[in-house]
């Protein structure tokens, strides 16, 4: 469906306006069910897109996007770079290894750097939380967070909505929203951005969400987001429909907070026992990078039929596309939010 064909009284969807007046993606926080009910609507046409032997369109040629990722990033600046290609974008990428950065440029000296080339759309990784959206109030175009420090990670969630949706309706569960799935999330929560993107995604979808860590490894006070909170994961591992494993952020740990990895894969990993045993349906999802042996073990993360980690990347194109494609609307003379305004 296109924001043309998003008439009133046609759609489910607000009409116009209002379907997604945003001209930034900082986070899921800042969305309401609706528009997350219609980003995942837009991604459908690029999942077909990318399925068919010729995966090009012409629907972002001769806009330029930036990614400038200040952290490292393996599948979620090749996702978007891929995404930008697929649309006919320009798509630059700048790695703050081998940026003015590392001189000492100032954040905001860099956001000032970025506008001034004129970009279309920056897609920002960056080590802390809120620089991302520091960056997108000192620049003119949309900005897209690309994962933000322990904040947000808007995309990530998103695609693994849309996963969870295509995964859903292929075993017959197909449905509007997620309206009383189980879904179980385990890991280090406390440096998550993931987590954290995907309570409040899943939450406005409607599920039940459970979160399960040692206690060292979940954030203070994050009863009050709605969630249930377990630190024995086979209590909440049980009957869940969805387990979703996310890895120990070592680079975001100053100083111990786990024995050993071999006592957390003991307690907190997500073994083929355990599954059948606990959550015999369930679907079990990574966002990646994996630590296979540690939260997961291999013979999960590959188990046909149920774990849909694969998918996710997979969605993780599609969801980028969509992303870049309503975002830039503006930019290319269809109706979109621009310099503050609605045009
Ligand atoms: C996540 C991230 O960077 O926050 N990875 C990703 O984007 N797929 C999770 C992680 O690094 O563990």
């Amino acid at each position: 469906m296109t924001l043309a064909e998003n008439t009133p009284g046609s759609s489910r969807f607000p009409a116009g306006r209002r379907a997604f007046p945003h001209r930034d993606l900082l986070g899921i926080a800042q969305l309401a069910r609706h528009e997350i009910l219609y980003l995942l609507e837009e991604a459908e046409q690029w999942v077909a897109l990318n399925r068919r032997a010729a995966k090009h369109s012409d629907a972002l040629a001769g806009l330029t996007i930036i990614n400038a990722f200040f952290e490292n990033s393996t599948r979620t600046l090749l996702s978007f770079e891929i995404a930008g290609k697929r649309l006919g974008a320009d798509v630059v990428n700048m790695h703050a290894a081998q940026s003015s950065v590392k001189k000492g440029e100032t954040l905001i000296d860099t956001a000032m750097t970025l506008n001034a080339m004129r970009a279309d759309a920056i897609v920002i990784r960056h080590g802390s939380s809120g620089a991302v959206a520091l960056i997108a109030d000192k620049v003119d175009c949309p900005v897209l967070n690309a994962g933000d420090g322990q904040h947000e990670h808007p995309t990530q969630a998103l695609l693994d909505a849309l996963a969870l949706r295509h995964a859903l309706r292929e075993r017959g569960q197909a449905a509007e929203d997620f309206t009383g799935l189980v879904v179980t999330i385990c890991g280090d929560i406390l440096h998550s951005r993931v987590a954290r993107s995907n309570i409040l995604c899943l939450q406005a979808l409607g599920a039940v969400v459970r979160l399960c860590a040692p206690p060292a490894l979940m954030p203070q006070g994050v009863e009050r987001m709605g969630v249930e909170v377990f630190h024995d994961f086979d209590a909440a591992l049980a009957g869940c429909d969805v387990a979703m494993m996310l890895r120990l952020q070592n680079e975001r740990m100053q100083g111990q907070f786990i024995p050993s990895a071999r006592e957390y894969h003991h307690l907190y990993g997500l073994t083929r026992k355990r599954l059948e045993s606990r959550a015999s349906q369930a679907l079990v999802m990574h966002p990646g990078p994996m630590n296979r042996g540690v939260e997961i073990d291999s013979d999960v993360a590959d188990l046909a039929g149920r774990s849909i980690i694969t998918r996710q990347v997979e969605m993780g194109v599609a969801m980028r596309m969509a992303c870049l494609d309503v975002l830039t609307r503006a930019e290319r003379g269809l109706p979109g939010w621009k310099d503050g305004e609605w045009v």
